[in-house]
């Protein structure tokens, strides 16, 4: 059996190794999904659409139209319909949104640590990851992005707020990025699909500022809807043209129901106040999980977004939970630089929040 050179040089992720050795009662601070369910309204409008037998067969390539122009109206920039692609969640949104702007030895600028699928994609696009350190705030730095151009660099991948680090781009930065597109004629790649979980200032997409740039998102995180499959694409109108190529020969189409569902419901008044909920959940847990990392000793900037945080650890430390059914994730699954720190996510209950900080501490008692 021989495989193509670009499958050997991925690895799986270490997010699984840890999981695979890890209890079934274990407390587990490693999920990367909301624990709440997708909200009624928009459940009963995917069975809606399936009783009505709107969702039995493919949709058009790039996406319904109603949900097209529903998403057009959703994004914080100006756009239309047609500047919007939907595909499988964000993670193809990512994928079709490499494979259409990077060519063979090409180089994609990337944040170290980030989120697993950069590294992975950009080698599956047999092109060169370019992995930039965060500044200590866990924040990319633009001035680090521009010196990590070359000329054959053709993407670079902004993510705020990020997977692994809760980090939020601030608005100065964000504009400095969608510059850095447009004056050295590089793809902007901005994943935003933590968008709607700021705690601390506010979310800007670098679309507001600049034209070089794919924005990706997906109901995924927003609607806690991570096993739906719906994500998208908005970019100028050639470039979904270009991207909705490898999205038709590689998906045909995103999930139908969910596709008419997240139409109905994406701008309703109800699906804001249940996102709402959500962050105002996650916001508590963010300021126990602070708080406790505090009292426990492990450094960690303030998470701003998302629902994760990443405080340095020290070594042995997820071994040592994970011998106390306390799961967290080793931060150098997310790249080199992540060495040294661990990932906690707090899309779990308050309960086992605590439970874990308390085990935290006994740990770093232990190996200090
Ligand atoms: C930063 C980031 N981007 C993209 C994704 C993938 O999202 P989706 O489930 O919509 O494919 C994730 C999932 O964890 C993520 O954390």
């Amino acid at each position: 059996m021989e495989f193509a050179k670009r499958t050997q040089e991925i690895r799986i992720s270490g997010i699984r190794r840890v999981f695979e050795a890890a209890d079934e009662d274990a407390v587990n601070l490693g999920l990367g999904q909301p624990d709440f369910d997708t909200p009624d309204h928009v459940k009963e409008a995917a069975v809606d659409a399936l009783r009505r037998g709107d969702a039995g067969g493919y949709t058009s390539n790039a996406g319904i139209h109603e949900l097209r122009r529903e998403i057009a109206r959703y994004v914080e920039f100006p756009a239309d319909a047609e500047e919007v692609l939907v595909t499988s969640g964000a993670s193809e949104g990512l994928h079709v949104a490499l494979q259409a702007h990077v060519d063979v030895g090409d180089e994609v600028v990337i944040p170290d640590p980030g989120f697993v699928s950069y590294d992975a994609l950009t080698k599956i696009a047999d092109a060169e990851p370019v992995p930039v350190p965060l500044r200590d705030d866990l924040t990319l730095d633009p001035e680090r992005v521009k010196e990590a151009l070359s000329d054959d660099t053709s993407a670079f991948v902004v993510n705020s707020p990020a997977n692994p680090t809760g980090a939020v781009q601030s608005e100065d930065d964000v504009r400095a990025f969608a510059e850095i597109a447009d004056d050295h004629d590089v793809t902007l790649v901005s994943d935003e699909v933590y968008d709607r979980y700021v705690y601390d200032g506010e979310h800007h997409s670098p679309a507001e500022y600049g034209d070089n740039v794919v924005t990706v998102n997906a109901a995924s995180k927003t609607l806690a809807a991570t096993g739906w499959r719906l994500g998208y694409v908005v970019a100028d109108e050639r470039r979904v043209d270009e991207m909705v190529k490898i999205h038709q020969y590689s998906q045909a189409c995103a999930n139908a129901a969910a596709q008419h569902a997240v139409a109905d419901t994406l701008n309703a008044e109800e699906t804001d106040r249940a996102v709402e909920e959500m962050k105002e959940e996650f916001q508590r847990r963010r300021d126990i999980v602070v708080d406790g990392l505090d009292d426990v000793g492990l450094s960690c900037p303030t998470p701003s977004g998302a629902f994760y945080a990443f405080p340095e650890a020290p070594e042995g430390f997820v071994d040592a939970c994970l011998e106390r059914d306390v799961v967290v994730v080793p931060g150098d699954a997310f790249g080199d630089c992540g060495d040294g720190h661990v990932r906690l996510s707090y899309a779990t209950s308050r309960d086992d929040i605590r439970t874990a900080l308390d085990v935290m501490e006994d740990v770093v008692a232990e190996l200090r």
